[in-house]
């Protein structure tokens, strides 16, 4: 694995996630019988730090669990992909987040997140790590976390000239300055509209319309299996970034790889076209596997994905 000298900081959430299978999702009221419970590493921060960890990274986090086997065995598996968990804390008066998920047939889910020890992730700790944010290649946030402590983190980042990347999911009403440090923003289509309040998106306007709130006027609209678009410096239209045809079998976890695989790459080369489609690739990867951490692929995974894939992007 190929470390830069500067590490990603990863602010987030940590999950474990309790997955079921159902043929169809149940109506309000309904019971519906699932399959045996399975057990998987999860939540957005963490599977963010991993994606870019697996994709090349070198990568630190700042989060925390509960102290509990949950809390312990997540930790571990951080520390695993090679992540720095010393901003990892044990927390005891809150157990370890635990992410509700239902899969359907299709390989959708939905997802109910009990945040326990994630709520405990707090402004003050986040300037409790200001010098290991000041020291980053890039500063990589969610919104698992309180956003106090994300709008601290990104005041931090700014002051010290650090990249920050935001993915505000999930999609919650933010303060209106806070988008005005972010460099770039990486968005699927519910966020999006959450961000704008609106009920349609009209990409060609609203990604400007997003863009000119934040500092690197740079947007990424995630489209699932419609591949992505991107917004950045004064374009007239968005850049199309492909998608690659694969067959769904879970998609948790594939905007996290996404988001993750794109800073590590974007750390690396620094060109945003090619960190998206990479990521674009790592993303269709990971909707082949199931699960949320064990599903994100590897750089030498993914490179030889875009090698070998038949006719590549579509
Ligand atoms: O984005 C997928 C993640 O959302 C899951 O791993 C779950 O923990 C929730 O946080």
């Amino acid at each position: 694995m190929t470390h830069n000298a500067k590490p990603v900081t990863v602010i987030g959430s940590i999950n474990m996630d309790l997955v079921t299978r159902v043929q169809r999702f149940p109506l309000s009221g309904e019971t519906a019988a699932g399959s045996d419970l399975a057990t998987v590493a999860g939540g957005k921060g963490a599977n963010q730090a991993v994606a870019a960890a697996r994709a090349g990274a070198s990568v630190q986090f700042v989060g925390a669990v509960g102290a509990d086997d949950y809390g312990r065995a997540l930790k571990r598996g951080l520390e695993r992909d090679a992540i720095n968990v010393r901003r990892v804390r044990r927390v005891r008066t809150k157990p370890t987040g635990v992410a509700l998920i239902t899969l359907n047939a299709a390989g959708e889910n939905q997802i109910v997140v009990s945040p326990g020890a994630n709520a405990t992730v707090s402004a003050r700790r986040v300037s409790e790590a200001a010098p290991l944010i000041r020291r980053s290649a890039l500063l990589l946030l969610q919104l698992e976390t309180p956003v106090s402590a994300v709008a601290r983190a990104i005041a931090i980042a700014r002051r010290a000239g650090v990249p920050t990347v935001l993915n505000p999911a999930p999609a919650l009403p933010l303060p209106p300055d806070l988008l005005g440090g972010v460099d770039v923003l990486i968005v699927n289509e519910t966020e999006a509209m959450a961000l704008l309040g609106r009920q349609r998106l009209d990409p060609k306007v609203d990604l400007r319309r997003l863009a000119s709130r934040i500092a690197g006027e740079t947007v990424i609209l995630t489209r699932g299996r419609h591949g992505a678009l991107i917004h950045y410096e004064n374009q007239s239209r968005p850049l199309r970034i492909k998608a690659h045809r694969v067959r769904a079998v879970d998609t948790t976890g594939a905007g996290d790889t996404f988001v993750g695989a794109l800073s590590a790459a974007l750390v690396r080369t620094g060109d945003l076209q090619q960190a998206a489609s990479f990521a674009s690739a790592a993303a269709a990867l990971c909707v082949t596997r199931f699960g949320a951490q064990p599903s994100i692929p590897s750089r030498r995974q993914i490179e030889r994905f875009v090698k070998c894939s038949s006719g590549g992007p579509s």
